[in-house]
């Protein structure tokens, strides 16, 4: 057990300098066929990090996750440190490692906490089993421009989801490791969509929206937080003061370290912010970024000296104790074997497999064509080129998945068909290839490509040709997954490749047709919305995916996810929020589009299910003795169906008139819950000053106003069970 401030006292300014790096260890696995146009130069890059572990020269490193290594690397480190200081291990472990859970907007479109708490925890179980100590995640970045490829990894555009759904990885996550949320703050407000690109946010907008995902992370106790690219307001955000200073330590009593995203120190330069790498290190930990994550030559190599000494100790006395709480000192290496075990446990694929089945969405299910009856049918066509695709279907974000374990929909759908049923598959179209190497293609094992010998006109006659034999058609269309998340921002939403004429052809057969979309952004489906029967929404679904999906297309579970975002009908509606504030004038729809509705194609929270879920009897009671203007409202949800299933309840809340404009719904409580077959629950919420508080604008505070406020509970943001209640 090592004594932090002793240790400081012991250690010179370049030592401390030295616990402030952190390097990108970027050895390129056996199968990597590196595209010669990115130049790699396969060996340069770790042979320099291994000269900086010999001279003590780095504090952490992140890209590894072979438990061999990480103890090679681990030893090296210690045994050139002056001190013996062990390293941390961080990497993006953002939704699995091994076992790869549904992406991070599919797992907040199950408004399912505890699903969403046990994921993370699943992903950290393995990342610390492997000598992995920290994760870059959650992404809390709201996220209300889906031409922004990251809204895959957030919650969705909702500060209330999003709060909760952080607070539900970060308890997850640090059951074994430390939660690193990202990307203080306002990343998600990129203009046009466009990553990296500036975010003006207002203060209001900044306090109201964007800010509470990440407060609620850090009261659920997150040990890391991660800085941002882009431009917040004119300040580079990397070195921004007062957001890491005034805002995150002082305001809301952070006691963690901060590390910059990848070379965001160095980009201070870039942003004009800094003169040369001096100033930019300069900048940044005196702004009170703890650590710098460095691709290539850390401008903080050249802060002692420069820096203040009590930053300096400050900073390193951060770095320091994250090590200490994780036991690094007494216990630096990985046990090898156990982390095998770890990794193979068929508890983690199960509960993937669950945490697929509870996010997916059902958007349209015209003449309850879902679910299947597998009994009933004699054959199914499978189309489209994502439904056997064995990397697509674990989505972005993953390095170390297993492509042998990986279960596509083709799959899923044959194993639970069973023996009676055909199930043909017609890939019908070729896969779109990006014009530019995606960062993570590098490695060249996520590059999409054809089966040889493809020939796309017969292939499409032949997705013609099944479907028309089928007595069901299940066409998977959507984005392959390297179209969408970091440096993957759209222009359009509309479907890549000849997708759309696929669904349209098979749809044309005559043959009962049903949509699965996988997805992380909303897409362009106006068309499907009025013409395919069944549209199921199965995001990327992980590993066990394939299985999930036939689980709920055959109806051994129902669907119960719910929108996460609201869903344009074309990119020219963005930005489309749910919660924006009323006009001067909110019935004339003349001032909106006269060449497109002015409402979503689904609205936000919107989920359908095999059950029939009705809503009645609002009660809002005011606590007694009154506290505060509190109230309890319930709300009785009845399942009218003959099967059980899990229905999400929401609350929306409405100032109707104060010392600011409000939002003309705001989701302020949700709960799912299970309804079996035939009966009904009372579900309750509390509403109180939390829910009513909002920052103003012109107090530049927090204020809570005398109002009356409308109260609506349902199954979406479009709910029309509605009562009131007085405060003041
Ligand atoms: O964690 C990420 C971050 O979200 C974007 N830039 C690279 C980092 C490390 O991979």
């Amino acid at each position: 057990m090592a004594n932090v401030e002793e240790l400081l006292a012991r250690m010179s300014a370049e030592e401390k300098a030295a616990q402030l790096t952190q390097y990108f260890y970027f050895k390129l696995p056996a199968d990597a066929q590196p595209d010669p146009a990115l130049g790699v130069e396969v060996d340069a890059q770790p042979r320099s990090v291994e000269e900086a572990l010999a001279r003590g020269g780095a504090g952490s490193l992140l890209f590894v996750t072979d438990p061999a290594e990480i103890n090679r690397l681990q030893r090296q480190a210690i045994e050139g440190n002056p001190q013996g200081v062990p390293l941390l291990f961080g990497f993006d472990v953002i939704h699995g490692l091994r076992t790869i859970f549904p992406v991070p907007i599919a797992m907040a479109a199950s408004w399912d906490l505890d699903t969403i708490t046990r994921g993370q925890a699943v992903a950290g179980r393995e990342a610390r089993a492997v000598g992995i100590h920290w994760t870059f995640a959650p992404m809390v970045d709201i996220a209300r421009d889906p031409r922004w490829g990251r809204i895959v990894e957030g919650a969705g555009e909702d500060p209330f989801l999003g709060a909760a759904v952080a607070a539900a990885q970060v308890r997850g996550f640090q059951e074994h490791i430390i939660a690193g949320p990202k990307h203080f703050a306002g990343y998600g407000a990129a203009a046009g969509g466009r990553d990296y690109d500036e975010a003006n946010i207002s203060e209001y907008e900044l306090w109201n929206v964007y800010f509470p995902p990440f407060q609620a992370a850090i009261d659920a106790g997150a040990g890391n937080v991660m800085t941002a690219y882009m431009d917040l307001n004119g300040i580079p955000a990397s070195g921004s003061r007062w957001l890491f200073t005034e805002v995150l330590r002082d305001a809301w009593g952070f006691d963690g370290f901060v590390v910059s995203d990848a070379n965001a120190v160095k980009n201070l330069v870039t942003h004009g912010y800094a003169r040369d790498l001096a100033e930019a290190g300069k900048r940044a930990v005196e702004a009170g970024v703890d650590m710098e994550m460095a691709i290539s030559e850390p401008a903080y190599g050249t802060i002692a000296g420069v820096a203040d000494d009590k930053v300096l100790d400050e900073r390193a006395r951060k770095v320091l104790e994250a090590k200490q709480k994780l036991g690094l000192f007494d216990n630096p290496y990985v046990d090898e074997a156990a982390a095998r075990e770890v990794l193979a446990d068929p508890a983690h694929r199960d509960a993937a497999r669950v945490a697929a089945q509870r996010s997916a969405v059902l958007l349209r299910n015209e003449g309850g064509l879902l679910p299947l009856d597998a009994a009933a049918l004699s054959s199914i066509a499978v189309v489209g080129p994502l439904a056997d695709s064995r990397r697509d279907i674990l989505g972005p974000w993953v390095f170390d998945f297993d492509l042998g374990e990986t279960v596509t929909v083709l799959d899923g759908i044959r194993r639970a068909a069973g023996d009676g049923v055909r199930v043909d598959f017609a890939q019908g179209i070729p896969v779109t290839q990006r014009t530019f190497p995606s960062m993570f293609d590098m490695f060249g094992r996520n590059r999409p490509a054809d089966p040889e010998g493809f020939d796309p006109g017969a292939e499409f006659q032949r997705a013609i040709n099944v479907a028309t034999a089928a007595d069901v058609a299940v066409v998977v269309v959507g984005e392959w997954q390297n179209m969408i998340g970091e440096a993957a921002s759209r222009s359009s939403l509309e479907l890549p490749g000849r997708q759309l004429e696929l669904l349209q052809a098979v749809v044309a057969t005559g043959t009962p047709t049903v949509a699965l979309v996988m997805n992380g952004r909303p897409l362009d489906l106006r068309w499907a919305a009025e013409h395919v029967p069944a549209i199921l929404d199965i995001w990327y679904p992980g590993t066990q995916g394939g299985h999930a999906v036939a689980d709920l297309l055959f109806g051994t579970v129902s669907p119960g996810g719910k929108l996460p975002f609201t869903w344009p009908r074309t990119a020219g509606q963005i930005p489309l929020t749910y919660a924006h504030t009323t006009s001067h004038e909110p019935d004339n729809q003349a001032r909106r589009y006269w060449d497109e509705a002015s409402t979503p194609l689904f609205a936000f929270g919107h989920g359908l299910s095999y059950a029939t879920f009705t809503y009645d009897d609002l009660t809002i009671v005011e606590h007694s003795p009154v506290r505060d203007g509190s109230v309890t409202v319930s709300v009785e949800v009845s399942n009218e169906s003959d099967r059980e299933a899990a229905e999400v309840v929401q609350l929306y809340l409405h100032q109707r008139h104060g010392s600011a404009s409000r939002p003309v719904r705001e989701l302020k409580g949700f709960e799912r819950v299970i309804v079996p077959a035939g009966s009904s629950r009372r579900v309750e919420f509390t509403v109180g000053p939390e829910q009513r508080r909002y920052w103003n604008a012109a107090a530049r505070d927090w204020v809570l106003d005398a109002s009356t406020f409308d109260v609506w509970v349902g199954g979406s943001s479009e709910a029309d069970l509605h009562g009131t209640f007085q405060v003041g």
